[in-house]
């Protein structure tokens, strides 16, 4: 499980997530959605420590910090491999194969063996479809490749959240299907995920919970089919209505 308590998150004087109190549950998909610059991506990167909330208290499984006093490095480091994030932009080493970016994050950080984790990170490749792909350059894939690996590689921190920010905005549509299958592909193993899109038939499709945010606060917390039925929220409705053009 990974919770917020009451977490504030400010740059300097703008306060970009407003008290905010929420629970992902362990095995469950959670889709975020929101307008842009309501603070979908900020919240994911509170939950990975990429940005460091003003107050609040942030609780992983057995793991609990309180923002409101300074985190030790231990405490830091623990909860930073306690979850895995896919960026927009894949972020992969470019001057690394496949495979190599795929083990390089279990044997710097998590001192794996190699003989340990290469048949890992063969099997992670495999299920993603691109073990062919193994001893590639990034910039020999597609962006849909490049995404793919990108999730074999946080699957191989063996994070107990994965966190996805807008995992296929940064694709041309006949490659975005391949990501969203691999996606709920994971959905289905009942990975622990956290996703935010603007893609509201797969979030339709693979969220257990979505999440609402506009201008940093919580709008709507609850099941996926309560969301799309809704029929009382004007805030809800503007929005799906919004990214649909009938
Ligand atoms: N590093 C930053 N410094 C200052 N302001 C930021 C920074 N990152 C995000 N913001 C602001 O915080 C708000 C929320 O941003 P963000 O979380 O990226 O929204 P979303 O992902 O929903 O589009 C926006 O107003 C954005 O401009
Ligand atoms: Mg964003």
């Amino acid at each position: 499980m990974v919770a917020f308590k009451e977490m504030n998150k400010y740059f300097n004087e703008h306060h970009v997530l407003k008290n905010i109190n929420v629970q992902f549950e362990k095995g469950a998909t959670t889709v975020i959605l929101g307008p842009s610059g309501s603070g979908k991506s900020t919240l994911l990167r509170c939950s990975n420590l990429l940005e460091i909330p003003q107050t609040g208290i942030l609780e992983i499984d057995t793991l609990k910090v309180d923002f409101s006093k300074k985190l030790n490095q231990k405490e830091k480091l623990l909860i930073r491999q306690s979850t895995a994030m896919v960026f927009q932009s894949f972020n992969l080493f470019p001057h690394k194969t496949v495979i190599e970016n795929v083990v390089e994050g279990p044997i710097t950080v998590l001192k794996k063996g190699k003989n340990k984790i290469y048949p890992i990170a063969e099997k992670l490749l495999d299920k993603v479809g691109l073990l062919q792909k193994k001893d590639s350059f990034p910039s020999q894939l597609s962006g849909g490749q490049q995404q793919r690996v990108a999730i074999a590689r946080a699957l191989a921190m063996e994070p107990k959240f994965l966190l996805f920010d807008e995992p296929t905005s940064a694709l041309d549509p006949e490659l975005e299907g391949e990501v969203l299958k691999v996606l709920k592909g994971l959905a289905e193993e009942d990975k622990s995920m956290i996703i935010v899109t603007h893609n509201l038939n797969f979030a339709r499709v693979v969220a257990d919970r979505i999440l609402f945010l506009e201008n940093g606060e919580i709008v709507f917390n609850g099941n996926t089919d309560q969301f799309f039925n809704n029929t009382e929220n004007e805030r809800i409705l503007s929005f799906i209505r919004s990214m649909q053009f009938i």
